[in-house]
């Protein structure tokens, strides 16, 4: 840890938070629209899925996360794991350039995609408020900054995972491309898992992997996990 911070966004780092923005404001001159993708309940699930998966495998875990907007999640993993990939283009993957045809494929999810659609436009405001929830924070953490399908190709090399969370781009396209390398990268006997398990999207890429044939998991927020049938 690089030194005292809120692990994130509650009622008691509020004053964190309208120091973050007013600092967001003096740098880009107006005010940032920036909502939580999860809220508290979300964000206790999450603790709970890490709490779970440290039981599992312990705490010396290499973890890749795809999709980390804003860093709440990335934060947390920080927190449980020894090693953090996170990997997001803020905003600067094709959800922006094909934002219609995201908007009408997901077009039921209402209020949150909203906000996606929304703030995947505001790259800026994303990376500021990472930088201020993990990267000044924390130092566990390695960001970069592209899309998951440039980060599996250039970094063929890199270690391999026992944790990948998928949490980027929700359409079926791109999750069946991100599930697949995703397993690529996964040490055997290692979990992959990822949120809105109950998205179209993502049940037409858990039929398409036969993932039901493996032990999974379904958090209360809507994360799921696939464990590697070696640690059974
Ligand atoms: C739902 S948010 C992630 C929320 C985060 N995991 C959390 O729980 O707080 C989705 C993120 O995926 C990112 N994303 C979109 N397309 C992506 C892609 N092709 N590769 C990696 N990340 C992507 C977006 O920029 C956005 O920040």
């Amino acid at each position: 840890m690089k030194g005292m911070h809120p692990l994130y966004w509650d009622r008691e780092v509020h004053s964190e938070y309208e120091k973050m923005m007013s600092n967001f404001k003096e740098k880009f001159g107006h005010d940032a629209s920036v909502h939580l993708m999860r809220d508290e309940v979300g964000l206790y699930h999450l603790n709970v899925m890490c709490a779970f998966i440290k039981k599992l495998k312990g705490d010396e875990l290499n973890v890749l996360e795809i999709g980390s907007y804003t860093g709440q999640s990335t934060r947390i993993f920080s927190e449980y794991f020894k090693n953090v990939v996170s990997v997001d283009p803020f905003g600067k993957s094709n959800v922006l350039s094909d934002i219609d045809d995201f908007k009408e494929e997901e077009e039921s999810e209402g209020d949150e995609m909203d906000v996606k659609i929304k703030f995947s436009k505001e790259q800026d405001v994303i990376r500021f408020i990472f930088k201020n929830n993990v990267v000044e924070i924390v130092d566990n953490v390695t960001h970069y900054e592209m899309t998951s399908d440039d980060f599996f190709l250039k970094y063929k090399d890199q270690k391999k995972f026992d944790f990948i969370y998928i949490d980027g781009d929700h359409r079926y396209s791109q999750q069946i491309r991100d599930y697949t390398n995703a397993l690529k990268f996964l040490k055997s006997g290692g979990i992959v898992g990822g949120h809105d398990f109950k998205w179209e999207s993502t049940q037409k890429v858990i039929a398409e992997m036969d993932f039901s044939k493996k032990p999974m998991f379904h958090l209360m927020d809507d994360s799921f996990l696939v464990v590697g049938e070696e640690l059974l």
